[in-house]
């Protein structure tokens, strides 16, 4: 089911909020209140209701949700549902980071393909998953893969999205600081940490 007219200010909340109630289910409990979840958030309470009420939930009124079923129900919205293999293109020194971290599981993210044009470390191993060849991107529909990483460095940035494009992938993190060029159907989101770094000493 896809959902329409959705805030992506609210789309951005719900991983949050499924963090916030793996962390409610694994300390054993069964209902959370929109008032719990805004304290443990610093959100505000009537903002997790109207973000939940867009997809139909509601708290049963002096018990709050059901703290398993509202995880597989944001799960199910958010298509986190079932493992999700994604490629990485660039086994660098951000991809082996990437690679190294056990965090992305909780959202369903496995990543099982791993690209890279340096013949000294294509067949090399990181972790379980062997570097392969740039020019193998091209089997990815083969094995089903449709989100992909990239972590090249600026200048090859578009040519590794052009890649994963032809080959199907739909969903892209780019970690490179530039603007990628894909058709309408592919959703790009682009992390920059070096940009948020440079905002924060106005803060400070
Ligand atoms: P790195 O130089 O350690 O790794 C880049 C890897 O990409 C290398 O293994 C290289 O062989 C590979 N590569 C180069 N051209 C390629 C191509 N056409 N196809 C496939 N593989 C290719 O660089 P690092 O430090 O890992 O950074 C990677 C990217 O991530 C850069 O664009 C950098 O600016 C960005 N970055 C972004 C951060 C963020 O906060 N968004 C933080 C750190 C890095």
């Amino acid at each position: 089911m896809r959902y329409h007219k959705i805030p992506d200010e609210s789309i951005r909340r719900l991983p949050v909020y499924l963090r916030a109630l793996l962390y409610f289910s694994q300390a054993g409990e069964k209902h959370v209140s929109s008032e719990k979840l805004a304290e443990f958030l610093h959100f505000n309470s009537s903002q997790i209701r109207k973000d939940f009420s867009y997809f139909g939930y509601f708290g049963t009124r002096g018990v709050g949700y059901d703290v398993d079923k509202l995880i597989r129900q944001t799960r199910n919205i958010l298509k986190l549902e079932n493992q999700r293999p994604t490629a990485l293109v660039g086994a660098g020194n951000l991809g082996k980071a990437l690679l190294a971290y056990e965090g992305f599981g909780i959202y369903g993210f496995d990543i099982t393909a791993v690209f890279d044009n340096d013949p000294k470390k294509i067949g090399k191993k990181i972790g379980n998953v062997s570097i392969e060849s740039v020019k193998k991107i091209t089997d990815l529909p083969k094995r089903n893969i449709s989100l992909g990483i990239v972590a090249v460095p600026t200048g090859a940035a578009q040519e590794a999205t052009d890649m994963l494009v032809a080959a199907d992938v739909t969903g892209i993190l780019n970690f490179a600081p530039r603007h990628l060029n894909v058709p309408r159907k592919v959703k790009v989101i682009t992390i920059d940490i070096a940009m948020e770094l440079g905002r924060l000493p106005y803060y400070a």
